[in-house]
């Protein structure tokens, strides 16, 4: 076994290990869909992946470390397009992209688990604004306040107000906003729809009749990938089914987990399941978009920079793929964020400021995001510079009601969200509604506002 295996070996049984200890014997995240120890597969390998520096041999001075799971799909071509505005203000200064494959960190957050753990941080590194950022990092004590870097660069006057206080705790500011990704995005493929007849759905009840006709006629419905992917799902139909008022109250205590409308919520999502391809759990969800385009799915439910996907293999928008709200959420903007930190005891915090700087700009923001699939954080970024599909979400950005995503770290901290994953890996094998339920009122008592 190679050194990077080893890292990512030792990375899955800390992770482990810390998990079970911060909660208090509850199942690691992810537990049915365990990490993958072993490499990466090749496709999603980053072009130029540095192994991250032992924690005996100190980096060279002008470096800054920086960690992402950005390396394949539109994720990389997003980064590489920054790094670039990066190597131009800071040519004295080099890059190492650390960044780690696998969609939604699912990889990439076990292996920096074990680093901070081992006191190997990088310089700065992803992490989602919200409960993620606030209930994880901060809590931990793992980032560094950056209110000095906010008032020189001014970026309070230029970040949206919604933001900041997902980033914030007691006055302090603590990451840099790159993107605003929406959550609740139906892909499909409009040739398909068309020749089955089927309009657009945008409610639940619209989108059960066009699947069963779709499935009638010999066609996959619904498009699916590996287990985050099914909790991506599972969040959206929760907001289809509940609305955005209740399902915001999941979060904050003021919807009962336990209520009737979460069972008919389960029992939707149930019924979803069984419109989908059976090998789900082997595809990306790069593999699950591409059915939808190829012609051998109608619909997708995934975040947007399945865009930035679509863009970089050349598709044309509302020909090759089309979009809408997922039913039930037409005027809701379910949300996420990217943003970048500043390590806690950074082997190099004057790379890590130099590139937090750039993560703030516009010239930073307005190259990484139109590749990336994503709009600008920062309110100043030139529209005209974005595809058809990204204009639109601008404007829904800035008209819809806003919710927060789960999968992306938005409304719950990660022992939560491990927990609820936990109980959907179970669902996912036994398809035990009550019991699922049953597992969600517990997590949301034992790491919710339940208590
Ligand atoms: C999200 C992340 C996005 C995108 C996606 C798929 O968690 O916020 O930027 O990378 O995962 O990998």
């Amino acid at each position: 076994m190679n050194k990077k295996n080893w890292y990512s070996l030792i990375a899955v049984l800390l992770l482990s290990a810390i998990i079970l200890t911060a909660c208090g014997g509850a199942a690691p995240e992810a537990a049915p869909e365990a990490p993958a120890a072993e490499e990466p597969a090749a496709a999603e390998e980053p072009a130029a992946v540095e192994e991250p520096a032992a924690a005996e041999e100190p980096m060279e001075a002008s470096q800054v470390e920086v960690f992402s799971w950005w390396t394949g799909g539109g994720e990389a071509a997003g980064l590489d397009a920054m790094i670039e505005i990066f190597g131009a203000e800071y040519a004295d200064i080099e890059f190492v992209n650390a960044a780690v494959a696998g969609g939604a960190g699912t990889n990439a957050r076990a292996v920096l688990a074990t680093r901070l753990q081992a006191g190997d941080p990088p310089d700065s590194w992803q992490g989602h604004a919200g409960q993620e950022l606030i209930g994880t990092y901060v809590a931990g004590g793992q980032i560094e306040a950056l209110n000095d870097l906010y008032d020189a660069e001014g970026w309070v006057d230029v970040m949206p107000e919604t933001l900041i206080p997902l980033i914030s705790h007691e006055g302090n500011i603590y990451s840099v906003p790159v993107n605003i990704h929406r959550a609740n995005v139906m892909w499909y493929n409009p040739a398909v729809l068309e020749a089955n007849g089927v309009a657009v759905p945008t409610t639940m009840d619209e989108w059960f009749a066009a699947m069963d006709t779709l499935q009638a006629a010999g066609v996959t419905p619904l498009a699916l990938g590996e287990q985050w992917t099914q909790l991506h799902l599972f969040e959206t139909v929760l907001l289809g089914s509940l609305g955005s008022e209740a399902y915001d109250g999941l979060w904050d205590g003021s919807t009962d987990w336990a209520s009737a409308e979460v069972t008919a919520a389960i029992d939707a999502f149930a019924k979803v399941l069984t419109y989908t391809n059976s090998d789900a759990a082997s595809l990306s969800w790069q593999d699950a978009s591409q059915l939808v385009v190829n012609g051998d799915a109608a619909f997708n439910v995934m975040g947007d920079w399945a865009a930035g996907y679509y863009i970089e293999l050349g598709l044309t928008a509302m020909e090759d793929y089309g979009w809408a709200p997922t039913p039930g959420s037409v005027g809701v903007f379910q949300f996420l964020s990217d943003s970048f930190t500043l390590a806690v005891g950074a082997p190099h915090p004057e790379g890590a400021e130099a590139w937090l700087k750039i993560a703030g700009s516009k010239a930073g923001q307005e190259a990484f995001n139109p590749v990336k699939g994503s709009i600008c954080a920062r309110t100043d970024c030139d529209p005209t510079l974005f595809g058809e599909y990204l204009q639109s979400a601008m404007e829904d950005w800035g008209s819809n009601t806003v919710s927060g995503s789960l999968t992306h770290g938005v409304v719950a901290n990660d022992s939560w969200k491990s927990e609820i994953d936990t109980a959907l890996g179970l669902f996912l094998i036994d398809q035990g509604v009550e019991d699922f339920q049953t597992a969600l009122v517990a997590a949301c008592v034992a790491s919710g506002p339940c208590q």
